[in-house]
């Protein structure tokens, strides 16, 4: 892969980080279990970390990355679910595990990419805080806390 197609590939996951950061802030507002709503702030600071890092990998092959609007709440990755639409904990639950599952499967394809050592280093480490993120809506979900 070139600087150029590393670049636009790296600015790929970018956008998805960008639109999970969103799609994490309107499933915070929708969640009132407080241990809830503490797990997912945590988890969109990681994605927030996964922007951050990869926009640097991508400044340093010479490219711009995308730009981080926090006005704007529409999702510019196909396949995001939206959670305007979503009432309470378990919809809200729901529309984040949908959206995971894409972060994840696209995560899965990028640690095949061939990407400079450092970036691929860091799709690495994003792919298993993906992982986790996956893990505990999964369990979060059987576990119905909401309902108790
Ligand atoms: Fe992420
Ligand atoms: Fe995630």
């Amino acid at each position: 892969m070139d600087e150029k197609e590393s670049a636009e590939k790296l600015n790929s996951l970018i956008q998805l980080d960008i639109d999970a950061v969103h799609a994490y802030d309107q499933a915070i507002e929708n969640i009132d279990v407080t241990a809830i709503r503490n797990q997912l702030t945590e988890y969109r600071d990681d994605h927030n970390d996964h922007i951050k890092q990869l926009s640097m990998e991508v400044r340093a092959l010479g490219k711009e990355p995308p730009e981080y609007s926090p006005d704007f709440k529409g999702y510019l990755i196909k396949g995001f679910t939206s959670l305007r639409s979503m009432t309470g904990t378990e919809g809200s639950l729901k529309a984040m595990q949908t959206n995971e599952h894409l972060t994840n499967k696209n995560y899965s394809e990028a640690v095949n990419w061939q990407l400079p050592e450092s970036a691929r280093q860091i799709v690495e480490k994003n792919y298993s805080d993906e992982r986790i993120h996956l893990e505990y809506i999964e369990n979060i979900l059987k576990s119905r806390i909401w309902e108790k």
